[in-house]
């Protein structure tokens, strides 16, 4: 199969020296795309800025903001079979990024920001794209329903939902616990183990999906 998979944070530019970020370290994403590689499918990774190395075999496009990473998704989702959107992308972003570094005036610094572009939810619209989709949710608290919410208006074959307010897993952490969910078969709960495990999870269903054994 050909995957495109998305991962790591996005950089929001409130000047040319500052930015808003998140804590994401890219982990998760890097672990699908080197299972996904090592068991022989064709990986694509779009990437945010992360430290982390190019898994073997896997193809990498490295973006900065969320504007950049819609764009590098929308200009490539055509050509793969299955879309994995681990990407912790920004949801907002400054109205008016500042050209020069803004000078510190002692007066506080008030920020209007914007909302991005949403990447997994222009899948099925504006990209137009037919193959398994496969998002994440980053929740503190009712994770079933937020879940399951995002799976339908979303449009996604396979919704991985972690709790992101735990430190032990999640966000820059090397262990994660998610729960897989999808339209029409029963929640799996994995629990916490090595991103490297969860990864090796997650493609088992993908590949069991593209067999037809469905989700
Ligand atoms: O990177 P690590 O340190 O390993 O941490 C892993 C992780 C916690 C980042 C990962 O497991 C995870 O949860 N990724 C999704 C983080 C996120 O942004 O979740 P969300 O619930 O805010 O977004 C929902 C989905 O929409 C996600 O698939 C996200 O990629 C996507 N999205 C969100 C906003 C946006 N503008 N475009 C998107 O595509």
């Amino acid at each position: 199969m050909r995957l495109l998979i998305t991962a790591g944070p996005t950089r929001e530019a409130i000047d040319p020296v500052r930015y808003l970020s998140n804590h994401s370290s890219g982990k998760m994403g890097y672990a699908i795309a080197a299972e996904a590689a090592a068991r022989g499918h064709a990986v694509l990774l779009v990437s945010g800025p992360v430290s982390l190395a190019v898994p073997t075999g896997v193809e990498r496009v490295a973006v900065e903001s969320a504007a950049q990473m819609y764009q590098a998704v929308a200009e490539r989702i055509g050509s793969y079979d299955v879309a994995v959107m681990a990407a912790a992308v920004a949801d907002y972003t400054p109205a008016e990024p500042a050209t020069q570094k803004i000078k510190k005036d002692g007066a506080a610094l008030e920020l209007a920001l914007v909302r991005t572009r949403d990447i997994l939810a222009s899948a099925r619209g504006e990209f137009g794209f037919e193959g398994l989709l496969v998002g994440f949710a980053a929740e503190t608290e009712n994770l079933r329903a937020n879940a399951m919410g995002k799976l339908r208006r979303k449009g996604c074959d396979l919704l991985v939902g972690n709790d992101v307010s735990r430190s032990d897993i999640g966000f820059g952490s090397d262990h994660n616990a998610v729960t897989l969910f999808s339209a029409d078969a029963e929640e799996q709960v994995i629990a916490r183990c090595p991103k490297t495990e969860v990864a090796a999870r997650i493609l088992d269903r993908i590949e069991a999906e593209a067999r037809g054994d469905g989700f």
